[in-house]
């Protein structure tokens, strides 16, 4: 596939996650880009400043404006907070990248609504969030969930939700991630059925492995070997958001972008629609 090469729109995009390295580099290909504004929704908004001034001194020809904005995806209703505020503040938006993400190996945490965390953050609240600002999207405005080739690995199961609580080993913890991407990839695919009818395109990307902190694991001996031998061959977190910019710049809808290709979502089977739809229903109000 060539490249896409990202044509900014008169509007503003909304990154989540922007502090995190991938979400940094997102928001550095948008400002590079010339993006009018870029809604930086992160933890700690504070942490954008300097970030923000580096933008400026290395592209001092761009028009881009970055407002920072507070978002925490550990409930959903900080999500739907976070989203109406966004919303409030009056931006014709014409994006929303979901790339805020974690992925837990070693512990078991739960959320306060009481789900697993990566179900929490990755999937129910950002769900939660796209949802809340749904409304606010401008007629074929785009909505990137960002997703991992993790989600390939976990087998269907319909008592996920009380697994994930009850995780207590390396592997189980990493079913939980690569299964909170699978339900948002799928929860994704039916959005896009829904909101097809505003011309609204949702995509997923899938950034392949790469060099971030997210790759720490918490395990000495494993970090150590993944510092060693694998971090050099990861890609940098430049060339993994080239997904994100490729499921951001398709004129088409339901496809999956990895930084080299761009797919169709397969179609969902009545299952994995019916566990989809779930999720949607738990991110609803
Ligand atoms: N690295 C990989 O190999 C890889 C592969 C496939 C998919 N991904 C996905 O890519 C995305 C970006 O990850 P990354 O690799 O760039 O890791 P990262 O540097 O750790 O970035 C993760 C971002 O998510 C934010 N975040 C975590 N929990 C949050 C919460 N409760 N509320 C709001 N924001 C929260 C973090 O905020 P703080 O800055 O406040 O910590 C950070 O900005 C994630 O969705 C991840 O699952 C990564």
């Amino acid at each position: 596939m060539s490249y896409l090469e990202y044509q900014p729109t008169n509007g503003a995009v909304v990154v989540t996650g922007a502090t995190g390295d991938m979400g940094l580099a997102i928001t550095e290909r948008l400002y590079r880009a010339g993006q009018p504004v870029i809604i930086a929704a992160c933890r700690q908004p504070e942490r954008m400043r300097p970030y923000i001034h580096n933008l400026d001194v290395i592209y001092p020809e761009s028009p881009s404006l970055i407002i920072p904005a507070r978002l925490d995806l550990s409930t959903a209703w900080q999500a739907r907070k976070a989203a109406a505020e966004i919303g409030a503040m009056g931006h014709d938006i014409t994006a929303v990248i979901n790339n805020a993400g974690v992925m837990q190996i070693d512990h078991t945490e739960l959320s306060p609504d009481g789900f697993e965390m990566s179900l929490q953050v990755n999937c129910i609240s950002t769900l939660a969030f796209t949802l809340t600002l749904l409304p606010k999207l401008r007629q074929g405005a785009a909505v990137v969930m960002t997703s991992s080739l993790m989600r390939r690995f976990p087998l269907l199961r319909r008592d996920f939700v009380a697994k994930a609580t009850y995780a207590t080993n390396f592997a189980q913890r990493f079913n939980n991630y690569g299964r909170s991407k699978q339900i948002l990839t799928w929860a994704a695919t039916l959005l896009a059925e829904r909101v097809s009818y505003r011309g609204i395109r949702v995509n997923c990307a899938d950034p392949g492995i790469v060099n971030t902190p997210m790759i720490r694991l918490g395990y000495g001996w494993v970090d150590t070997i993944a510092d060693h031998i694998a971090r050099p061959l990861m890609s940098t977190p430049m060339q993994g958001s080239r997904a994100a910019m490729q499921a951001l710049a398709t004129p088409r809808t339901s496809m999956m972008a990895t930084q080299r290709t761009l797919s169709p979502l397969p179609s969902l089977t009545a299952a994995q629609t019916e566990i989809a739809t779930e999720a949607l229903r738990l991110a609803i109000p």
